[in-house]
C-alpha cells in the first residue's frame, strides 16, 4: 500500500530535480470536503505547504465569508505535489506520474464532496476539457462524490472586479453552494 509521507521522496518524474519541498495537504484529513488545485508555487515549494501564497490568501478569505473554516472544515491539496519551474502548466507525464498520490489523498480522506479549482484539476480527475466558464457552478458526480469545477484563485487575482456577475462573485456563489451542499450530505 502507497503510504501518502513516502510522497516526500518521490522521484516519478523530472519535477523532483527542481523543487525544494514536496508540498502534500493543509487542512483536516477527517473534513468532508476536499479542495483541489493544480501545483505549488513558488511560496508553497518554499514553505511545504498549499495554496499559502496570493492566491490562497484570497481563497482562504472566500472560504471564511461563505462559513468555511479552511483548518477544519476542509482537506486541499494539488494535482501536482512539486512545484513546476517558473510555475509552468503541469506536463500530462507529470499529471500521470504524480496521479497515485491524488487517489491515495482521495482515498484518506473519503470526501462526499469536491472542488475542482481551474481547469488543470478538471482535466486531470475527470478528463474534462470544458472551459470553465462553462463548467463552473455545475454540479458534476465522480465515484459517487459531488464535484464542483470553479475558477481558480489565481484567475480571481487577474481579473479582481467586485461587480455581482465577475469571476469572484461567481466564485462566492459557488462557494456557498458547496457550503450548503455539505449541510445537506
Ligand atoms: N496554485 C495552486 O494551484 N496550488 C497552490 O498550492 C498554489 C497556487
Ligand atoms: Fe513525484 Fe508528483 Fe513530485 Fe513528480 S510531482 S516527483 S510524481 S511527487
Amino acid at each position: 500500500m502507497l503510504e501518502l509521507h513516502d510522497c516526500e521522496q518521490c522521484t516519478a518524474c523530472d519535477l523532483a530535480l527542481t523543487r525544494q519541498r514536496v508540498v502534500i495537504s493543509r487542512g483536516a484529513a477527517s473534513a468532508r470536503l476536499m479542495l483541489i488545485g493544480e501545483a505549488p508555487g513558488a511560496r508553497e515549494d518554499a514553505l511545504g505547504q498549499p495554496f499559502v501564497g496570493r492566491s490562497g490568501q484570497l481563497l482562504d478569505r472566500l472560504l471564511l465569508e461563505v462559513g468555511l473554516n479552511p483548518e477544519k472544515d476542509l482537506y486541499i491539496c494539488n494535482v501536482v505535489k512539486c512545484r513546476p519551474p517558473q510555475n509552468r502548466r503541469p506536463k500530462r507525464g507529470e499529471l500521470t506520474a504524480c496521479r497515485p498520490w491524488l487517489d491515495r489523498q482521495i482515498d484518506l480522506v473519503d470526501p462526499a464532496v469536491i472542488v475542482l479549482l481551474g481547469a488543470t484539476a478538471v482535466d486531470s480527475l475527470l478528463g474534462i476539457k470544458t472551459g470553465m466558464t462553462q463548467l463552473r457552478g455545475q454540479w458534476l458526480s465522480w465515484n459517487g462524490r459531488s464535484v464542483m469545477p470553479i475558477f481558480h484563485p489565481s484567475y480571481l487575482l487577474r481579473n479582481p472586479s467586485t461587480a455581482a456577475d465577475a469571476p469572484t462573485a461567481l466564485t462566492r456563489a459557488d462557494l456557498t453552494a458547496v457550503q450548503q451542499r455539505l449541510c445537506e450530505r
